[in-house]
């Protein structure tokens, strides 16, 4: 088996494709606990994961939140009651009616990012000390630009290979935002992505034959895994309707 498996799965719809999601995250939160008594996974942001954290917070019986460390690949640089935060999000999907382990917020009000990129860089290492931080399971989004988490086309994070977690100015947003490097996605033992959505489309078809080079394009877990679950409507093109 090649270190990187890679597995795309195609699921009828966004509802059919968070229930598969919410098996494969407490299928493999079973197998962390099992083996190292927690499960550490970063969460993804935007609109797609949603569905699946109103799952998780429905699956309570099925999930020992206890032993579960959550973290976010990315974050606006807002307040967590802002209607953008990523944070926000997943506490009023989830996080809010779960009783996790321990969930580490970025502080994106800070009003210097680099500050708060360098402070939750700093809540990795106490997490994993004494091993350099190797998440059981990143989610991750893909945007139209072929963009994920906060590594857009163009900007200078997308290079970063010596920091984990850097800030970051979107110029298409005129706004920082902090975000997971490339390096520290790759470390993870499972990445996967969701993807829902015909505008996804152009940009899942470049990363899946490597052109563009794409920011989504360069996750490729070192040692790990790497899932795709997208919808029938982003895999168009992609694989052949039965
Ligand atoms: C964010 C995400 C980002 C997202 C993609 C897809 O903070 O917005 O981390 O990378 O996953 O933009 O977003 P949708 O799921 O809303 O299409």
């Amino acid at each position: 088996m090649s270190p990187h498996r890679v597995e795309l799965v195609a699921l009828a719809d966004a509802a059919a494709l968070a229930d598969r999601a919410r098996e494969e995250v407490l299928r493999c939160a079973a197998q962390a606990v099992a083996e190292r008594g927690v499960f550490r996974i970063a969460l993804s942001g935007g609109s797609t994961p949603k569905a699946l954290y109103e799952r998780l917070a429905a699956s309570a019986e099925r999930a020992d939140f206890a032993r579960w460390h959550v973290f976010f690949g990315d974050e606006r640089c807002v307040p967590p009651e802002h209607a953008e935060s990523n944070f926000g999000m997943a506490r009023a999907a989830w996080l809010g009616k779960a009783s996790c382990g321990a969930v580490y917020r970025v502080r994106g009000e800070l009003r210097d990012p680099h500050e708060a990129a360098r402070e939750y860089e700093k809540d990795l290492e106490r997490e994993f000390a004494p091993q350099a931080p190797r998440f059981d399971l990143v989610l991750l989004g893909l945007g139209a630009d072929g963009h994920t988490a906060s590594l857009f086309p163009g900007s200078s994070a997308v290079r970063e290979n010596a920091k984990l977690v850097v800030a970051t100015h979107v110029a298409k947003f005129n706004a920082h935002r902090i975000t997971f490097t490339a390096p520290l996605i790759n470390a993870a033992r499972c990445v996967m992505f969701l993807v829902a959505g015909g505008d996804k489309s152009p940009a899942l078809r470049a990363v899946m034959q490597g052109r563009d080079n794409l920011p989504a394009g360069m996750v490729l877990p070192l040692n790990g895994k790497l899932l795709w679950l997208v919808d029938r409507a982003a895999a168009a093109g992609l694989v052949e309707d039965e």
